[in-house]
């Protein structure tokens, strides 16, 4: 056990009275308040340089931190000082929406596992660009994840993603169109070829765009959803969301199951894996993918990038693991090319 795992986790897991999302948002709150020099001493220990180049952005390293864990970038500076190489912020929607009722976030610690059914709880699209224009620019890139708003019939959903992406591509490295949330009713069905197809053709232009997809989706789905990227020019992939699915969990975690909502954490390494690898051969490797899902260590990290995912993100994995995830993952990708 790290000395993250044994001493600090259980402090920040018993923030806010106990339960994960206030935990969750308390510990936001610190990270939102350090100051100058806890920042320079936090870089100091776990920034690392191992710098990539893709769609024509510069990462200082390939790690990530995943969208959900700052949706309203309230703690946006403390991130790199953590080590991630990039952050991706969301996910937001053009209206400012309050999310599911609580209780909504699940750990699952004997399965490293987390159940969330959030949906999509965030500020809006124009508080997320006053915030981002008041900081100026960051330390790494920025992605910002968007979404479609609840209230907005299906119909109209490219141009509730098309009003999201007017207020904030002008802050964004890339933008994450997010498809795949299992917590908004009929999102995922914006995955099927012609609603993909609308949604690009709107969005696709100076900004690079990336689509994130389920780990559920069949492979002939997926063969679709990369046909249309390729033809619209979408800059990459992001593989994979959360799952529906309820298989890998401990004995322990089985009361938990039945909870609705996405699956994310160890259950999902192997599934996400294999998705970055059915995407990585069908594109023959032309569309570049951000991979993410149960990247629970170092080596699960390397096995992403062998997939074929040329960054990776973190979320489960920082929750359970700390900072010191963040600096081993970008560690094993520099000793694997030197
Ligand atoms: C509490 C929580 C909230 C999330 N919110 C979002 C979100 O708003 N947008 C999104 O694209 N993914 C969201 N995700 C999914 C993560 O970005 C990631 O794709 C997924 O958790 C798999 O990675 P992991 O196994 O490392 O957690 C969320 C995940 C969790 C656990």
């Amino acid at each position: 056990m790290t000395l993250f795992e044994s001493t600090v986790r259980p402090v920040l897991f018993r923030l806010g009275g106990g339960d994960a999302e206030s935990a969750h948002e308390a510990t936001l709150n610190r990270l939102a308040g350090l100051g100058g020099l806890s920042k320079a001493l936090l870089r100091a220990r776990y920034s690392t340089t191992t710098p990539v180049e893709l769609f024509g952005v510069k990462f200082p390293n390939p790690i990530g931190l995943a969208a959900g864990m700052d949706k309203n970038g309230v703690a946006l500076p403390a991130w790199p000082a953590l080590g991630f190489g990039f952050v991706e912020v969301g996910t937001v929607t053009a209206h400012a929406q309050p999310g599911n009722d609580k209780p909504r976030l699940f750990r699952l610690r004997d399965s490293e596992a987390i159940i969330n059914r959030m949906g999509f709880n965030n500020a809006g699209a124009s508080s997320l660009a006053a915030r981002l224009k008041d900081l100026g620019p960051l330390d790494v890139p920025l992605g910002i994840s968007l979404g479609k708003s609840k209230i907005t019939p299906l119909k109209d959903a490219v141009e509730d993603y098309l009003t999201s992406y007017q207020l904030l591509h002008p802050y964004a490295d890339y933008i994450a169109v997010n498809v795949s949330s299992p917590n908004t009713p009929g999102l995922r069905t914006l995955q099927d070829k012609d609603a993909i197809a609308g949604l690009l053709g709107a969005l696709v232009g100076k900004t690079p765009v990336l689509v994130k997809i389920a780990p559920d989706l069949a492979e002939t789905a997926i063969a679709e959803v990369l046909e249309v990227c390729l033809h619209y020019g979408a800059a990459g992939v992001i593989a994979t969301n959360t799952t529906l699915a309820r298989d890998g969990l401990a004995a322990a975690d089985q009361s938990r199951a039945a909870e609705a909502g996405g699956l994310s954490g160890r259950p999902l390494t192997e599934k996400a894996r294999k998705i970055v690898h059915f995407v990585h051969t069908e594109t023959g490797g032309r569309l570049p993918i951000i991979g993410v899902g149960g990247v629970m260590t170092a080596d699960d990290a390397a096995r992403l990038f062998d997939a074929g995912a040329s960054l990776v993100q973190l979320y489960s994995g920082f929750i359970y693991k700390g900072p010191a995830l963040v600096r081993a993952a970008a560690r094993s990708f520099a000793a694997a090319r030197p």
